[in-house]
């Protein structure tokens, strides 16, 4: 086995991250798996509303494309392109039930060393600090193990809980995308914002934990 070539060309992955304590319950971050199906597309058409505004739009209709016969080829492929060192796409936990995903990707390693993160939280669970503490956790995995220097993300303006969200852990906004990406029907403005390492100040995790939202499990 070549374990340089294992561990340089996806460093970070497959490992789980967390777990941390808050509002809600346990939240870790762990690798999307085949049997996430069920839990992924029952939430997924549960909240539609809760979702479709703020996602790039597909070609499948949301049915279809959320349907549980959809996701064994969407998490091959997502798990594909972690294998190729190209994204990190993990299920958000709580209390060990799968509620939502968060996802790095566009992962560049050489001079560039970035990468965009993203995230969803099912509906239901709304409010309790998730992903907050999923994106914290995120940061400090992609600014650690990933070895990233820069995580930048983009929000439509009007997407306040995530932008609230963002807040929390520290982003910084860059700027304005005009009519950056087509979006529930239209092509949308969005915030760009971005952390670089040399901002953090130490992790943004027990930032988390010593402002009080967070507790170590
Ligand atoms: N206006 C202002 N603040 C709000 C609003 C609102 N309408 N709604 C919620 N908030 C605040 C909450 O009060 C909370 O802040 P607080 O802790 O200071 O009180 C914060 O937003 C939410 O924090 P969490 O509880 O950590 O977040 P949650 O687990 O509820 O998930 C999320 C938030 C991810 C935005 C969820 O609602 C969701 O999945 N929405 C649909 C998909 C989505 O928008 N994904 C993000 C796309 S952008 C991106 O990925 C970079």
């Amino acid at each position: 086995m070549n374990i340089w070539r294992n561990t340089a060309a996806h460093p970070g992955w497959p490992r789980a991250v967390g777990p941390v304590r808050v509002r809600a319950g346990l939240v870790r971050l762990r690798p999307v798996r085949l049997r996430d199906g069920a839990a992924w597309s029952r939430t997924r058409l549960a909240d539609r509303a809760h979702l479709e505004p703020w996602e790039p739009v597909a070609e499948v209709n949301w049915e279809a494309r959320h349907a549980v016969s959809s996701w064994p080829s969407m998490c091959s492929g997502l798990r594909a392109e972690a294998r190729r060192g190209r994204m990190l796409p993990y299920a958000i936990e709580l209390d060990g039930e799968f509620c939502g995903q968060l996802t790095i990707g566009n992962v560049t390693h050489g001079a560039l060393r970035s990468a965009w993160i993203g995230y969803w939280v099912a509906k239901e669970v709304n409010g309790g600090g998730i992903a907050t503490a999923a994106l914290a956790l995120g940061l400090d995995h992609g600014f650690g193990p990933v070895m990233l220097h820069r995580i930048e993300a983009t929000v439509r303006p009007e997407n306040a809980a995530s932008r609230r969200v963002l807040a929390k852990v520290g982003f910084r906004e860059e700027g304005l995308l005009r009519r950056y990406l087509e979006v529930d029907g239209a092509w949308r403005d969005h915030l760009l914002v971005a952390l670089t390492i040399e901002e953090m100040s130490g992790s943004a995790t027990s930032a988390l934990v010593r402002a009080g939202h967070a507790s170590w499990s």
